[in-house]
């Protein structure tokens, strides 16, 4: 029997759109770039915020970045890190004992208007890098949902997660996502699956 097509309401915009939202689930994947749910306004208020030394943390703030929309930015500091490995991890093993807080150049011009903040960062003596203390004391991140991702050699988080609690107290803190800093480029399922099981 030939489908009369003029018994079916006219497809609407919404449709489509929600026909996008279910497929994107039901494929157990996280919309990516151009898709319907990104186009319904996903990325509003979204701060992806990362420090990266070696370039690991910096590929998945971009992945992160490419799903979820919104504004990336990188925390520098003022002075970079030796570009030597071992005089690098010598900087930050001081700058931890003394509780440093070095200079970032880093400026947020509104912080006001995020409402979620992705925060990267390598995992760097079992915590996060020192300069994104810094970030995390300049500007304030209570009342806004945090979602840590860390790239590491083997500690995972460390104590990254409740260093950002004890920082952030007025917080929403979310599982954190800890990436093997050798398995970054191949991260994406994992980052998909990640996004997915959070609520931002
Ligand atoms: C100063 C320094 C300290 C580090 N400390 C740790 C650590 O305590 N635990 C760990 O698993 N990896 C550690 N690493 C390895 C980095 O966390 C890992 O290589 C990470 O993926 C680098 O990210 P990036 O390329 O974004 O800088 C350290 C690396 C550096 C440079």
């Amino acid at each position: 029997m030939k489908r009369d097509d003029t018994t079916l309401p006219a497809p609407t915009r919404r449709h489509f759109l929600r026909l996008g939202i279910c497929s994107a689930l039901a494929l157990g994947a996280m919309p990516l770039a151009g898709s319907p749910v990104l186009a319904a306004g996903k990325g509003e208020g979204v701060l992806v915020a990362y420090f990266s030394y070696s370039g690991n943390t910096r590929t998945i703030a971009e992945m992160i970045h490419q799903r979820v929309g919104g504004d990336i930015v990188e925390i520098k500091a003022v002075k970079p890190y030796p570009a030597d490995y071992d005089a690098c991890v010598e900087q930050a093993k001081q700058e931890l004992s003394a509780n440093a807080y070095p200079q970032i150049s880093t400026v947020i011009p509104d912080m006001g208007k995020y409402r979620t903040v992705f925060l990267g960062y390598p995992c760097w003596w079992g915590t996060m890098p020192r300069a994104v203390f810094t970030f995390l004391k300049t500007y304030s991140l209570n009342g806004k949902t945090v979602a840590p991702f860390c790239t590491h050699g083997g500690s995972g988080m460390g104590s990254s997660e409740a260093d950002i609690r004890r920082l952030c107290p007025g917080a929403r803190l979310l599982e954190g996502l800890p990436v093997r800093g050798r398995s970054v480029k191949s991260a994406g399922k994992t980052v998909d699956a990640w996004l997915q099981s959070i609520v931002f």
